[in-house]
């Protein structure tokens, strides 16, 4: 049966709650959500909306389940699901031993498309409506992502990685045929439907100076396109970067120098930042992704995020599949307030939600369509049971507040807590 109104309790946000405080957030414990052509077409406590409502509309009424804007992975790589979990090693060495291995196998489209639909129902699962993704080198990987991402209509953001040096050979590009191959791509996915293309050099130590050089070229020469890379995630990387380019002051400066550093571009990680590369990425409104899991995982280090706050810059929360080690972006919160503790800081519940919402819309600069429940955006929502286990249950009769339920949801939730995940009102991920 497929419902247009949905009636439950409702949390979303209109600001960063860090800046706005209250007035940052809304909290319906009795609300309603109208669907009509994809789009939210009313929204509110339900004792204003029901009598609008025509009684011919079917009402999917869950007086416990929590409706939230779908999650938003900021940074995720689809062709590593298979190597999530590899034991020993830290960064370079398990791109070597285990990423690089995998992604080769991406030269089979075959292959490609097979693993691509996993990862979509993978992501749906976890209450996942939208990603930036990192395919792989062939150009095959991305048409595969964008028809798996098009039978469920999900907005998605994705793009060819573009490498020609420090890899092994089978997955290495060369400067001219990545850009033609990138070029390609865009013509044919970006802005097609719900479908966006980012421009993704590998990192710094996978791409020539010509290389960069024609990424950058490639977002001049059309609107609206995204760059995705990694920044600043491991020392021994810096430090292999800082041989590579000796002419550059940091990281971060490689990536200007070329021209890729803008509202538009998206750095995976940034843990270890100059206070002059937080002020240049909040002077070009660049985003960080920061992936906890996968920080903690590979032994990455402690993502800053009072720096990056105080700064002002646009965040948002990355799994970073397969060094991330899970989907669920409630145990990605989960992971992103431990590394808090671990700083000495912390990361509040309402914050945490709204990095795994909102503040990725943002991050993405898609926040104009997708991110909360306002009138006229994108019916992407989700269905949580913030009581699917036995624990939780337990856990939960003795919650008091709001912000205790959302913070023992997230550390002790995961994908059993997603009842339903919908794209544009559409039930995609429906367990009952
Ligand atoms: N840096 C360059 N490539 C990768 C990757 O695939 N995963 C992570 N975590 N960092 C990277
Ligand atoms: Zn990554």
């Amino acid at each position: 049966m497929v419902h247009s109104v949905f009636r439950g309790r409702f949390l979303h946000f209109f600001e960063n709650p860090h800046q706005h405080g209250d007035s940052a957030w809304q909290y319906l414990e009795d609300g309603i959500l109208w669907v009509e052509e994809g789009h939210i077409a009313a929204f509110g406590p339900a004792s204003n909306i029901l009598r609008k409502i025509p009684k011919s509309l079917q009402i999917r009424h869950k007086p416990e389940h929590l409706f939230l804007p779908g999650f938003v992975d900021t940074h995720v790589h689809y062709p590593q699901i298979e190597m999530i979990a590899a034991y020993g090693n830290q960064l370079l060495e398990w791109l070597r031993d285990y990423t690089f291995p995998v992604e080769s196998k991406f030269a089979d489209a075959a292959y490609a498309r097979a693993v691509a639909r996993r990862f979509l129902t993978e992501l749906l699962r976890n209450g996942t409506t939208t990603a930036l993704v990192f395919c792989s080198v062939h150009k095959a990987s991305v048409d595969a992502f964008f028809q798996a991402a098009g039978q469920r209509n999900a907005r998605m953001i994705a793009g060819k990685v573009m490498m020609d040096r420090n890899a092994p050979e089978v997955l290495l590009d060369n400067a001219e045929d990545s850009y033609t191959q990138s070029r390609e791509l865009i013509q044919c996915w970006h802005q097609r439907g719900r479908f966006h293309y980012a421009v993704t050099p590998r990192f710094a130590p996978t791409s020539t100076p010509q290389q960069l050089t024609l990424a950058a070229r490639l977002l001049t020469e059309f609107p609206d396109l995204y760059l995705h890379t990694h920044l600043s995630e491991n020392q021994a990387e810096i430090e292999w970067v800082k041989r590579l380019f000796p002419e550059r002051t940091s990281y971060l400066d490689v990536y200007r120098h070329y021209g890729l550093v803008g509202p538009r571009s998206i750095f995976a990680h940034g843990i270890h930042l100059h206070d002059s590369d937080f002020a240049l990425l909040a002077h070009e409104q660049s985003a960080l992704a920061h992936c906890p899991t996968s920080n903690l995982f590979l032994g990455s280090g402690l993502f800053d995020l009072a720096s990056a706050n105080q700064h002002g810059i646009k965040v948002g929360l990355g799994t970073d599949i397969g060094a991330g080690t899970s989907f669920s972006m409630l145990q990605t919160m989960a992971e992103a307030y431990k590394i808090q503790q671990l700083r000495g800081a912390t990361l509040d519940p309402l914050q945490a939600f709204y990095l795994a919402t909102l503040g990725g819309a943002k991050a993405l600069s898609l926040e104009h369509k997708i991110g909360n429940f306002k009138l006229g955006k994108e019916a992407d929502f989700i269905e949580i049971n913030p009581e699917a286990t036995p624990l939780l249950r337990f856990r939960s009769a003795h919650c008091n507040h709001l912000t205790e339920t959302l913070f023992a949801l997230a550390v002790l939730g995961d994908d059993r807590c997603i009842a339903a995940t919908y794209l544009l009102g559409q039930p995609q991920h429906y367990p009952d």
